[in-house]
Formats: structure tokens, sequence, C-alpha cells
């Protein structure tokens, strides 16, 4: 494990997992949206918790679709499994979910088998992000889109201090050098946009929130396998 899977495996086991759903889904619902999964899609979702988004993107792609969440934290896949087991038996509309404990630098999947990867508030913590890019065009089909939400990027200046604040190594890049190093992985940008939180802010917001959620917002980037 790496020492982020480590920190988020310590998140999971105090609850935290459930903080991370309902603090991230309200941005990451534009980038769900834009990437319009279809019926009997093949989905992924890298670094992805206690597998909320795949939730999701399940009931869009129906029962004839392939839903898989890989996380390198074990206490997440735990919590995802648990969740998808906890969940209504028969659910005729929806495809069962899986979950897989691996890293996102090397996929166990066979090339060009998936049609659309999400990934959420993750491949910042990448160790090799080249690799992770690499390895989500190899196994994108022709066509195929990738869809990344990040509250950690340049543009967004409170979150520099995350890495000393997590005690962690990040990937710091602006939106131009993330859609630059997705063109040199091998994909065309779709489109890339801000994603502003909806929900009404609490009377006593402070400022930073405010401007957080209303103003600076997620980094979205829809990109396609070509
Ligand atoms: C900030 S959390 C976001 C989780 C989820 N996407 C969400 O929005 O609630 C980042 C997740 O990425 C996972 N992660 C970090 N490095 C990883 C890697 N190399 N491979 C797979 N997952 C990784 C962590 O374990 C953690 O669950």
């Amino acid at each position: 494990m790496n020492d982020a899977a480590e920190l988020f495996d310590d998140w999971a086991r105090r609850g935290r997992d459930q903080g991370m759903e309902d603090g991230h889904f309200p941005r990451a619902e534009a980038i769900l949206q834009a990437l319009a999964p279809q019926p009997g899609e093949r989905v992924l979702d890298l670094g992805c918790g206690n597998g909320w988004a795949l939730e999701w993107l399940a009931r869009r792609i129906g029962p004839e679709g392939m839903a898989l969440g890989i996380d390198l934290a074990p206490t997440m896949i735990a919590h995802a499994r648990a969740r998808e087991s906890a969940g209504p038996k028969e659910q005729p509309s929806r495809t069962p979910l899986e979950f897989l404990r691996a890293s996102f630098e090397a996929l166990p999947l066979a090339e060009s088998s998936r049609d659309l990867i999400f990934s959420m508030e993750a491949l910042y913590y990448a160790e090799d992000l080249d690799a992770v890019l690499k390895e989500c065009r190899r196994v994108l089909a022709p066509g195929g889109r990738l869809g990344i939400g990040m509250d950690f990027y340049r543009e967004n200046e409170d979150c520099h201090s995350w890495p000393e604040e997590l005690g962690l190594s990040m990937q710091l890049l602006s939106a131009s050098e993330w859609e630059m190093r997705l063109r040199a992985a091998g994909f065309e940008i779709t489109r890339s946009f801000r994603s502003l939180d909806p929900r009404p802010l609490p009377a006593d917001a402070p400022a930073a929130l405010r401007t957080f959620r209303k103003e600076v917002g997620s980094l979205a980037i829809i990109a396609r396998r070509p």
C-alpha cells in the first residue's frame, strides 16, 4: 500500500468515506452527466472510495452494463462491497457493482475493455501520473471517455497547503497542464470546465467555503480516446 492509500484506509476506518461522498457528489454530478453513460456500457471508477459514483453510473448503464470500482485502500473496498451487498436485492434496472483492490497505476484489465472511466479527487495522488493516464488510454476502447474531477489544482490557491497538511506527495497541476498531460497520453480533450456546488450555502458559511463552492469549484476535464 502507498502513503495515500494508507491515509485513506484510515479515513475509511473512521467513516470519513461518507463525508467525501457528501462533499464531492454535488460537484461530481455535472462531470458524471457530461460523460453521458449509455445503457450497456462498461464503466470504471478509479479511486472509487465507498462506491457512490459507481452506483450513480450503474443506474444509467442498466443490467446489460458492467461496473467496476478500483481503490488501493482495503477498507474503502470493504465499505464499497458492504454497501453493495446491503443494497436492494431485486433491482432489475441496475447492474451489479464489482470492486477490486488494485492501483490505478497498473490496471488489471485488458486493453480496450471499458467504454467510460470516471475518477473524482483521486488521480493527483498518483506516484507516476503519466503511467496512470497511459493505463486509462490502454483500457479504454476507441471512442471511450474519461472524466476526471479535482479540487487539488494550481488555480485553487486554498489547496496548495494540502500536501503538507496530509503529509503526502501530490501532483499540483494547472488546468492547462492536466490537458497537456492527457494529450501526451493520447487523449483528445472534449471539455474542460469548473464544476460549482449547486447547493445553497448555509447563512454562516465562511468566506473561503463560499468562494470555493460558488466561484472556484472542481476542475473537471472530459477527454476521449480517439
Ligand atoms: C480523496 S479519496 C476520493 C474517493 C472517492 N473518489 C470520492 O470522491 O469519495 C481518494 C481515493 O483514491 C484512492 N487511491 C489513492 N491512490 C491510489 C492508487 N494508486 N490506486 C487506486 N486508488 C488510489 C484512495 O485510497 C482514496 O480512496
